[in-house]
């Protein structure tokens, strides 16, 4: 099989690093790829906001399969163009990715299909948000209501901070994306992540993660786009899997598919597992980045028929097995991230850490002849296995601290709630 797989993040790097696991593998392509997708795949630098150029591509290569990683492309709509070539295609359409390019119009389906989610309001202008707020109070969830990186999003503990959170989306800081607010009723409990594969009409389940979202230990800092994760968390037991797939992500994809938009790829639904029963924090149209850094080290089976399945609407066919040891990754992140970074910084001592139960995947790194350099915010994923999230945690910081890169930091406490 010849495979295109579009992104450059952690997540691709564990998606590559799994799909060379199999013996169905011909050619792997990432586009653009990173320094860890390098040593194992062809990095191809297309520009991946040109779709013809990407369609070209894959009908030059005699591609089989396109796997979609990130949600800008998604958003833009890059899996209707590359079907309309003819191409088979891991993601979903453009109008699928709406459930994470707007939270509007995830909420408008919310109400469509009765899935529990916290109250809210959206706003195109400063005023009426900023008199909604007053009558509404604090805490309060400010969201611009497009795609921000993860970064769109403040949890405001008193008004000024929920005002200033309000006056900072309509003054641009999150360009386009905030050209629409959504105040939301702010949810207490547990987050966990649940993952979906569904073909627009099958759905598989796969492990329950719990990512770690803000920058720094004990939960402080600003939001990121995730800074560690495991799995399976075991705030989700199989019960809560069960009623959050039936509250939450089946109504979803039943909705979109009684509008005659299905759904079909992963959907990653967003959940706060509150003391009313869980309830959407936001979906997502792709893997979770780190959360698949974790997926793909418990999964036994071969990713590629899972993937292809999904994109041939055959996934009523595919069982996917998973290991039952406990998987977690560790997020380093160049210093100053989510704000200002510096870039090509030198990392030393990352390679030669691999082992059956230690896998660095790369995310923002490039190599420079025998250096690697950080290239982006999140730089490395260390990820382990073990047989209880102890066991992983403990491989995983030993693994962090034989890298030698004082430009990056990481968080000290991945994996603390299931400990
Ligand atoms: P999102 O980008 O929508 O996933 O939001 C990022 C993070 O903000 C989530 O992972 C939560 O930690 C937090 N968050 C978002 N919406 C809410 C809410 N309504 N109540 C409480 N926390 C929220
Ligand atoms: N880790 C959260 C995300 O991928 O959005």
């Amino acid at each position: 099989m010849r495979v295109l797989l579009i992104g450059s993040g952690g997540r691709e790097h564990a998606l590559a690093w799994k799909m060379t696991q199999s013996d169905r593998l011909e050619k792997l392509f990432v586009a653009p790829g990173n320094g860890g997708t390098q040593a194992i795949a062809e990095n191809v630098a297309l520009d991946v906001t040109d779709h013809t150029s990407v369609v070209d591509f894959a009908l030059r290569e005699q591609i089989d399969l396109v796997v979609v990683g990130p949600e800008v492309p998604l958003v833009a709509g890059i899996s209707d163009d590359l079907r309309a070539a003819g191409l088979a295609v891991f993601g979903p359409s453009k109008v699928a990715a709406q459930l994470e390019g707007s939270k509007s119009f995830t909420k408008a389906l919310c109400d469509e299909m009765g899935i529990p989610t916290a109250a809210y309001a959206k706003f195109d202008a400063l005023e009426p948000a900023l008199a909604y707020l007053d009558r509404q109070g604090a805490p309060i969830v400010i969201k611009a209501d497009g795609l921000a990186a993860g970064k769109g999003v403040t949890v405001a503990e008193t008004l000024e901070q929920a005002r200033e959170a309000v006056r900072d989306c309509f003054s641009g800081t999150f360009g386009a994306a905030g050209a629409e607010v959504v105040i939301e009723e702010c949810l207490v409990g547990d987050e966990a992540s649940l993952f979906a594969i569904c073909d627009g009409e099958h759905t598989i389940l796969l492990p329950a993660a719990q990512d770690h979202k803000r920058a720094f230990d004990d939960d402080k800092g600003p939001n990121t786009g995730g800074m560690g994760a495991y799995a399976p968390a075991p705030v989700m037991t199989d019960a809560l899997i069960e009623r959050a797939y039936r509250e939450i992500a089946a109504p979803a994809i039943k909705g979109m598919a009684a509008r005659g938009t299905p759904f079909s790829g992963v959907l990653f639904t967003g959940l706060m597992i509150t003391k009313d029963g869980p309830k959407l924090i936001e979906f997502n149209t792709r893997f979770g980045d780190p959360e698949t850094q974790v997926l793909m080290m418990l999964l036994e089976s071969d990713v590629l028929d899972i993937l292809e399945a999904t994109a041939h609407g055959t996934l009523a066919n595919v069982s996917p097995r998973w290991k039952r040891e406990v998987a977690l990754t560790v997020v380093l992140a160049a210093n100053g991230y989510p704000g200002a970074y510096e870039k090509n910084t030198v990392i030393a001592n990352a390679a030669g850490l691999d082992s059956d139960t230690i896998q660095v995947f790369h995310a923002g790194t490039v190599r420079d002849g025998d250096r690697l350099l950080a290239s982006g915010g999140r730089v490395l994923n260390v990820t382990a296995i073990g047989d209880d999230v102890g066991e992983a945690r403990e491989r995983a910081y030993a693994a962090v601290d034989a890298i030698d890169w004082p430009d990056g930091f990481c968080r000290r406490d991945i994996g603390w709630r299931a400990l």
